[in-house]
């Protein structure tokens, strides 16, 4: 068989599962706009759900999902996650990949919110996504047909003929190349970037749902944005994230003066799924007061959260005092682009995985920790898909890259506002609850500042900056037309002006396509 190329663009898990199941039988080189760790994937503390304990079953954690989920989720897409999860996980284990286990060996399986009972692997104790991202890489090192392309930004997404035939980039010295594919896989993560409090890295802006949307991908469920109810924010800078695994462990949410917050809220207390605690923070912050996590039932702090306890210290947050300050912040984001099963998005030779794809699994609100299997599982999927269907694809296509000329005296990079200033009115807006004016006016400032209307336009010759401030945007807008589009609230999108959560009259999903499918930039 030919060698044929695929292209990841995004470096995170998802991007590198998928890269190793194709290795070995197809080249795969992969695009990152900065370096290999600026990714979620190395920040994830809390770790990956899955039922490996003899006690546990796919079939539970299917319901943990779906009720999480608000019932939003695609039914099937959850059983291929719990059950494949499980057989998927394990292979990876006993390649090498290493998990927590206390000292008979048995794993040391971890609880978070909304689970019915403790099924989630750790590793390094709140240092799972570091760790297995380090395996992930050693490994690719190894590999003669895994490229890794730092610095290298993905533009957009070439398409011929209804289908995706590659991807142009800009490297830091600004010179623009053409990449031809057979399959091009968008594993770019979500978008937390996009708010001014967020767990995320925060290069993390939706680029690859922007480039999706250009190209004429259908996309769903942008309104479903999941809120970590838990960063931790000193003197009003965020530090970092205090895992879910905390309160797993015994802490609790109390109020200003040690009272407990989540009793009577919810019957799983501060294991509540993440909306609704997030929400009751939210209240405490907008009457100008203060949550905390207090950890005093947890006797070891330092030792089960290394990496958290290095982030209060250098933040200067004493853990003597047994109390961390949080506050919500952006984290998740449920929808993206619409993908089936195997990966696939409705344009063909398009794959997206990981964060950007809307693989339906989620629903409205995800469940703790199933990120990581998501990637897992579906990253595997699509790569298989890939080499099913690469037996199908005969046209040669040029293996090369093109240095594309970038002289266009017509082309002109418009001026945006800057991403302080986006992040401001996004976070106002698009936060844990929103209204349908708030909605309104930020989808006109977007669209104002030619969030949609700069999609159509020659990119290639802007420069970097302008280019992910323009994704900002159009990411933005999407998410605020979504959201204004959905009249009620559930999980994860809840309005101030649609308060109730009727369950017998919840929406279905809301699709997002660009009707007339352009080539963003203009190649001759
Ligand atoms: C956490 O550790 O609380 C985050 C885990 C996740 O979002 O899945």
């Amino acid at each position: 068989m030919i060698k044929q190329d695929v292209i990841i663009i995004g470096a995170g898990m998802s991007a590198l599962i998928a890269a190793h199941k194709l290795a070995g039988k197809m080249n795969v080189k992969i695009f990152t706009k900065n370096i290999k760790s600026s990714n979620n994937s190395w920040r994830a503390q809390g770790g990956i759900a899955a039922a490996v304990h003899k006690n546990d079953s796919p079939c539970n954690h299917y319901s943990d999902t779906l009720k999480a989920g608000c019932l939003h989720n695609d039914q099937g897409a959850v059983s291929i996650l719990v059950e494949e999860g499980v057989i998927r996980l394990n292979n990876w284990i006993a390649s090498g990949m290493s998990f927590d286990t206390d000292s008979s060996g048995s794993f040391l399986l971890g609880i978070e919110g909304a689970h019915g009972r403790r099924r989630i692997l750790h590793a390094g104790g709140d240092q799972t996504g570091a760790r297995m991202m380090e395996y992930l890489y050693n490994k690719a090192a190894i590999a003669a047909d895994i490229q890794i392309y730092e610095n290298e930004q993905a533009v957009d997404l070439l398409a011929e003929d209804g289908r995706c035939t590659g991807i142009i980039t800009k490297g830091t010295d600004e010179r623009v190349y053409e990449h031809h594919s057979h399959f091009t896989i968008l594993a770019t993560g979500g978008c937390g970037g996009l708010f001014e409090a967020t767990s995320n890295d925060p290069s993390i802006i939706g680029d690859g749902i922007a480039m999706a949307y250009r190209a004429g991908a259908a996309l769903s469920d942008l309104e479903f944005l999941q809120f970590h109810p838990t960063l931790i924010v000193h003197n009003g800078i965020t530090a970092g994230l205090a895992s879910e695994a905390i309160r797993g462990e015994g802490a609790i949410l109390t109020d200003e003066k040690g009272s407990p917050i989540m009793r009577g809220v919810h019957p799983l207390r501060d294991l509540a799924p993440r909306d609704i605690v997030a929400r009751v923070i939210e209240g405490y912050i907008q009457q100008g007061k203060q949550a905390y996590l207090d950890i005093t039932p947890i006797s070891n702090f330092r030792k089960s959260f290394p990496a958290i306890s290095k982030l209060c210290e250098s933040a200067g947050i004493s853990l003597e005092n047994n109390r961390v300050p949080v506050s919500p912040g952006a984290h998740f984001l449920m929808g993206g682009v619409i993908t089936d099963t195997f990966g696939r998005t409705t344009l063909p030779g398009l794959y997206a995985i990981g964060e950007t794809a809307r693989t339906g699994v989620h629903g409205a609100n995800r469940l703790a920790s199933n990120s990581l299997l998501e990637a897992l599982v579906f990253g595997e999927r699509a790569a298989e898909n890939i080499l099913k269907e690469s037996d199908k694809i005969y046209q040669a296509l040029s293996q090369k890259e093109r240095l594309i000329e970038k002289q266009n005296t017509s082309c002109r990079a418009p001026v945006l506002p800057t991403r302080k200033e986006i992040r401001s009115k996004i976070s106002l807006s698009l936060g844990v609850e929103r209204d349908g004016e708030e909605l309104k006016s930020l989808e006109s400032w977007l669209h104002g500042h030619g969030a949609e209307a700069h999609a159509y336009a020659d990119r290639s010759c802007w420069d970097r900056e302008t280019i992910e401030r323009s994704n900002m945007l159009l990411t933005g807008w999407l998410m605020a037309r979504s959201a204004l589009e959905r009249t009620e609230s559930r999980g994860a999108h809840y309005r101030t002006d649609f308060p109730h959560r009727d369950q017998n009259k919840w929406q279905g999903k809301q699709i997002i396509r660009q009707i007339q499918p352009k080539r963003a930039t203009v190649i001759n």
